[in-house]
C-alpha cells in the first residue's frame, strides 16, 4: 500500500518558519529553523521527533498561540500571519486535553458556539451531534472527573470539532493513555478522520504510532525537517542518519565512496573491505541529507539496513556477506532478534524468522553467517543541521 504523492493544492502550508526563544539563563533556541511543509486536504499528517525538537511549536504556530521570526504560513491558498488565533479554520486538541473540570460534557463541547453565541437549539443539536461521533451518547450531563482518560480523550475530540475546522492539530494526544487503550484509541482516531474528511495534523514522538497512522510523515530533529514523505517511503528509504535511527530499527555500517564505476554505480567500502555497487541519483534539494551521485571519493558514509533484511541463506551474487558471533538472542514470538557482532563498532541487529531458526543454533557465542541483499542497502549521511 503506497499512498499517492499529493497533486492537489495543500490545504496548510509553512514556509521557512524559524522560531527562536530566548532561555532563563540568557541562551538562545531555535526551535524552528527553517521548516516547511505542506498537508493535503483530508490528510493525516504527523510530525514525529524527540522531546524538545519543536513540534509543539510549530503547532502553536499554526494555531495562532505564537508569532514567527521568520516564515509564512497559509491555510488554503490564504496567507494567515498576523491572523488572530480564533479567527483561523483550525482547532488543537492539547496534550493535557485542557478540558474544563467544572462543567459538563456538553458545555465543554459546547464551548466554542457558546463562544460565538449561537443559539440554545443550534447548540444543543450539534453537542448531540459531536457526542454520538466519538461515541459519548449519554454522558451529556456527566463532569469530567467522573470519565475515564479515553473518555476524556474523546471530549476533547468534540470539543475541538465541533467548530468544524478545515484543520485539527492534535498536541500528543494519546500520551496520557495506557498501552491497549492508546492502540484502541489510535484506530478510532484514524476512523473519525476518514469520516469527517478533514486534515489531521497529528504529534507524536512515538515511532510505531507514527507509521501506523500517517499518509505522511515529518520528522523532526535539531529544530528542522529531517525528511518528509509518505511513512513507508520514510521507513524503506531513510536519508538520513535522524531518521534511520527515529523510524525502527537499523543498522549502520561504516563505509567509504570508492568512485563511480563504469556502470555509472556509486562503489563503497566497508568497515571490512567488502565493496558493493548502488545506483544513486545527483543530490536533490528534497533530499538535502542524502548521499548522492556526487559524493567524493573517501567520503565517509554509513551503509544502513533494516534488521529483517537478513536472510541465513545465500541470496547470490547482489548481496553482502557477513560473519558474525552471536551475542544475545530474544525470541519474541513471530521471530528471534539476534544482535551480532561481525566487527562493525556497533552489534548488528538481525530478525530471523522461527522457521529459518530451525536447524541452526542462535545461542549466545554460535557462529553465524547470513547474507544481506544489495537492494536492502542504502548510504545515509549525518543529520540536516547536526551539530
Ligand atoms: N516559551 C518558551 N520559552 C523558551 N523556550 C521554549 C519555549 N517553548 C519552547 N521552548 C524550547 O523550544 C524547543 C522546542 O520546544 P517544543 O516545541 O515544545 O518541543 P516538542 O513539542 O517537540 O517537545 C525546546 O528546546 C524548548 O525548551
Ligand atoms: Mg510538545
Amino acid at each position: 500500500m503506497k499512498p499517492a504523492q499529493p497533486t492537489t493544492a495543500p490545504i496548510l502550508e509553512v514556509r521557512n518558519a524559524r522560531k527562536r526563544f530566548k532561555t532563563p539563563d540568557g541562551g538562545e533556541v531555535l526551535a524552528l529553523d527553517d521548516v516547511s511543509i505542506t498537508v493535503q486536504p483530508n490528510e493525516f499528517l504527523t510530525l514525529l521527533g524527540p522531546s524538545g525538537c519543536g513540534k509543539t511549536t510549530l503547532l502553536r504556530a499554526i494555531a495562532g498561540f505564537e508569532d514567527l521570526d521568520a516564515g509564512e504560513i497559509f491555510i488554503a491558498g490564504e496567507n494567515i500571519n498576523g491572523q488572530p488565533a480564533h479567527k483561523r479554520p483550525v482547532n488543537t486538541v492539547f496534550q493535557r486535553y485542557a478540558l474544563f473540570p467544572h462543567l459538563s460534557v456538553a458545555r465543554n463541547v459546547a464551548y466554542s458556539l457558546e463562544v460565538a453565541r449561537a443559539s440554545k437549539a443550534e447548540t444543543r443539536r450539534r453537542v448531540t451531534e459531536m457526542l454520538e461521533l466519538v461515541g459519548l451518547t449519554g454522558f451529556a450531563d456527566r463532569h469530567i472527573h467522573q470519565l475515564s482518560g479515553g473518555q476524556q480523550q474523546r471530549v476533547a475530540l468534540a470539543r475541538a470539532l465541533i467548530s468544524q475546522p478545515k484543520i485539527l492539530l492534535l498536541d500528543e494526544p494519546l500520551s496520557a493513555l495506557d498501552r491497549a487503550l492508546r492502540s484502541k484509541m489510535q484506530r478510532e482516531l484514524k476512523m473519525l478522520q476518514s469520516e469527517i474528511g478533514i486534515s489531521f495534523v497529528f504529534v507524536t514522538h512515538d515511532q510505531e504510532e507514527a507509521l501506523a497512522m500517517s499518509d505522511r510523515i515529518a520528522v523532526l530533529g535539531h529544530g528542522r525537517v529531517q525528511q518528509f514523505g509518505p511513512s513507508t517511503q520514510l521507513y524503506d528509504q531513510p536519508d538520513n542518519v535522524f531518521t534511520a535511527r527515529f523510524l525502527g530499527e537499523s543498522n549502520l555500517l561504516p563505509a567509504s565512496v570508492v568512485g563511480r564505476d563504469s556502470h555509472g554505480k556509486t562503489r563503497f567500502r566497508l568497515f571490512d573491505g567488502q565493496e558493493l555497487a548502488l545506483p544513486l541519483v545527483a543530490s536533490s534539494p528534497t533530499s538535502p541529507g542524502g548521499v548522492s551521485a556526487d559524493s567524493l571519493p573517501g567520503s565517509q558514509v554509513l551503509l544502513f539496513t533494516r534488521p529483517e533484511k537478513v536472510s541465513l541463506r545465500s541470496l547470490g551474487a547482489d548481496c553482502l556477506q557477513f560473519h558474525g558471533r552471536v551475542q544475545q538472542t530474544l525470541f519474541v514470538g513471530a521471530h528471534y532478534k539476534v544482535l551480532l557482532d561481525i566487527g562493525a563498532p556497533d552489534s548488528f541487529n538481525a530478525i530471523v524468522a522461527a522457521d529459518q531458526a530451525a536447524d541452526i543454533s542462535l545461542e549466545p557465542g554460535a557462529a553465524l553467517t547470513f547474507w544481506v541483499p544489495h537492494k536492502g542497502v542504502r548510504p545515509l549521511v549525518s543529520d540536516v543541521g547536526a551539530t
